[in-house]
């Protein structure tokens, strides 16, 4: 997929992705995330290996190995998350495919919380920080080319394009997880990209995450080297 001329392309580029949930803890046993299987990230940064680019991989907790040739940071929390993201600036293209917890529990116990006769807990939460907005609206060291992704369960097309605006992104790679689409967690991926200033989005096939990223990464070449010309 990916001609030898992207290659030389991507080669000693930076690229930052951030994949799978974050864990945020309710005490030290007990934890609220997302469903993220964590394998499109790890899938594209592979391929930007690959393609000879320079990965950092910033990863909430999966059960996937650390991919060969990619520094890979473990984090658990979307606030380490963020920590781990700015540490790794600057870089030319970040990705943001992690599923990030939108809220963490205001104050987690420091010991576990037992069961009581008062009955189940009232947790309260707070919004975690937006990892892809933060990033996108730096006034310095911005990447030049910041994606983000959409998992939606319906309104795909509508969900995404307001994203793309509300987060201040160049492009919003989308997907639908509603349940009878069988993608989540599976190996295989349908995903529409929609671009900043661009009406119509680019609609691929479904095909596996390891082909949805060697493609992703063939188009972030493709970029380049239109703007370098
Ligand atoms: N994202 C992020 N930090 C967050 C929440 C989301 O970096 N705290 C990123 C995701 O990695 C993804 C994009 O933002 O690239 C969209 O995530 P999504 O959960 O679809 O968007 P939200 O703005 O959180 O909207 P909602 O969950 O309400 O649909
Ligand atoms: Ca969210």
């Amino acid at each position: 997929l990916l001609q030898p001329a992207q290659t030389q392309i991507l080669k000693g580029r930076r690229v930052l992705i951030t994949a799978g949930p974050t864990h945020e803890p309710i005490d030290p046993v007990r934890y609220i995330a997302n469903r993220s299987s964590g394998k499109q990230g790890y899938a594209i940064a592979v391929a930007a290996a690959a393609a000879g680019a320079d990965v950092v991989l910033i990863s909430g907790p999966v059960n996937l190995p650390d991919p060969k040739g990619v520094k890979t940071i473990r984090v658990e929390s979307a606030q380490e998350m963020l920590a781990a993201v700015e540490a790794a600036l600057p870089t030319e293209v970040a990705i943001f495919a992690a599923a990030v917890a939108d809220w963490r529990v205001a104050q987690a116990g420091a010991q576990k919380i037992k069961k009581g006769k008062d009955g189940a807990p009232a947790l309260e939460l707070v919004e975690n920080p937006d990892i892809l907005a933060t990033i996108a609206k730096r006034a310095t060291g911005r990447p030049p080319l910041v994606i983000g992704f959409a998992a939606e369960t319906e309104h795909v097309a509508e969900n995404a394009r307001a994203k793309l605006a509300r987060k201040g992104c160049d492009w919003i790679v989308a997907n639908d997880v509603s349940p009878a689409t069988g993608i989540m967690g599976g190996d295989s991926n349908a995903v529409q990209i929609f671009i900043k200033d661009q009406e119509a989005p680019e609609a691929w096939p479904a095909m596996s995450k390891t082909d949805v990223a060697a493609r992703l990464v063939a188009r972030i070449a493709d970029t380049f080297s239109s703007s370098t010309e």
